[in-house]
């Protein structure tokens, strides 16, 4: 096949995992006979350096007319410290997923046999964790409105809002999901005490009668923080609003071991987005140390979710198992013989063209 993926490195180790991303996908696309055509774009903090915007005009219409998006990470140290910074890195991945309407950030969350004894959890805890997390990512009150500062500046305020229409949409895709896999969706609210919880709840009640081959479990977000480090592997597919999902997926993401291993995808109404879903790691740009398999991941989701190519993303994950079987790793997960990032990336590309 054709495609065009728009290539998004961003800030901090972002240049260096992306590298190795477009290498594995043009390893993909030369093994299997693909056409892959890479454009690149700016965004984050580098893009506010060049053009005073986080997420140009030029990067949003580069990646409306693509196939798939591969993003790095945003985020520089320079902002984190200073509240009073007027424009934002962070500013321009909320923006890339409005303006893209990215309406469902998709986070599996699995733990690998090779690194058992890496979880912050009991190997018993951690073994055999197998979970995705549906976080609703373009509501709630990461873009409700109003919000700001009262005039006198001692007053601050969000939105915390969801319309029927936009929870139906998530719900929907998670409880697709959920039929994919093991039949079991855990919807995650705060239904005891806000309304637009209550609003979730009763949606996905209604839901629930149109897949009733699917067990739906109700669960506060406090209750579901606990459960996700005492009884991970209770969990299939879980559901929860943006600010509830972005919390739980940090905590989920320890479980395996490494932050650097997660991918995840971020899909709606015009071209999907995959992602590592840790940060830009400034303390490590530049050092070639990186952990590059979330980046990776992302583009085996991005092989499958983004374009289909099923066979192609399941070559791309059986590469990196083999190289975690190898110890062919980078620093997080080996003290001992720790390799780079891109000489881990190039074991990982030969992997796949040698079959
Ligand atoms: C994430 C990040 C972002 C979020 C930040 C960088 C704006 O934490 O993708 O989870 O809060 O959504
Ligand atoms: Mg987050």
């Amino acid at each position: 096949m054709k495609a065009n993926i728009a290539v998004l490195p961003g800030d901090g180790i972002g240049p260096e995992i992306i590298d190795v991303g477009v290498k594995i996908l043009q390893a993909v696309a030369e093994y299997f006979g693909h056409q892959f055509d890479f454009q690149y774009g700016e965004t984050g903090a580098s893009a506010i350096n060049k053009t005073g915007d986080p997420f140009p005009e030029a990067t949003f219409e580069l990646c409306r007319e693509s196939d798939a998006v591969l993003f790095g990470a945003i985020g520089d140290p320079k902002y984190d410290n200073n509240p009073k910074a007027t424009v934002r890195p962070e500013q321009g991945l909320l923006a890339m997923r409005k303006k893209l309407g990215l309406f469902a950030n998709i986070r599996p969350v699995t733990t690998f046999p090779e690194l058992a004894g890496k979880s912050p959890l009991r190997p018993d805890l951690a073994e055999g964790v197998d979970f995705v997390v549906v976080r609703e990512l373009t509501g709630g009150i990461y873009f409700g409105e109003p919000r700001g500062r009262s005039e006198d500046g001692k007053t601050a305020f969000e939105t915390n809002i969801y319309t029927e229409k936009e929870i139906v949409r998530i719900l929907e895709l998670a409880f697709k999901m959920a039929g994919d896999r093991n039949q079991n969706l855990t919807v995650v609210d705060k239904a005891n005490v806000l309304s637009t919880s209550r609003l979730w709840r009763e949606t996905a009640q209604r839901m629930e009668k149109k897949y009733p081959e699917i067990n739906v479990n109700y669960m506060f977000v406090d209750n579901a923080a606990m459960q996700i480090i005492q009884n991970p592997r209770q969990f299939d597919v879980i559901v929860t609003d943006n600010m509830f999902g972005d919390i739980l997926t940090d905590e989920a993401s320890v479980i395996t071991g490494s932050l650097g291993l997660l991918p995840s995808a971020s899909i709606g109404e015009l071209t999907s987005v995959f992602e590592p879903i840790h940060g830009s790691y400034p303390q490590a740009a530049g050092k070639d140390i990186a952990n590059p398999l979330a980046t990776i991941l992302s583009t085996a989701m991005l092989l499958e979710t983004g374009l289909g190519l099923k066979k192609e993303a399941e070559t791309v994950r059986h590469a990196v198992n083999a190289s975690l079987k190898a110890g062919f790793v980078t620093e997080d997960l080996s003290k001992d013989n720790p390799k780079k990032t891109s000489e881990t990336g190039e074991w990982i590309r030969r992997f796949i063209l040698e079959g």
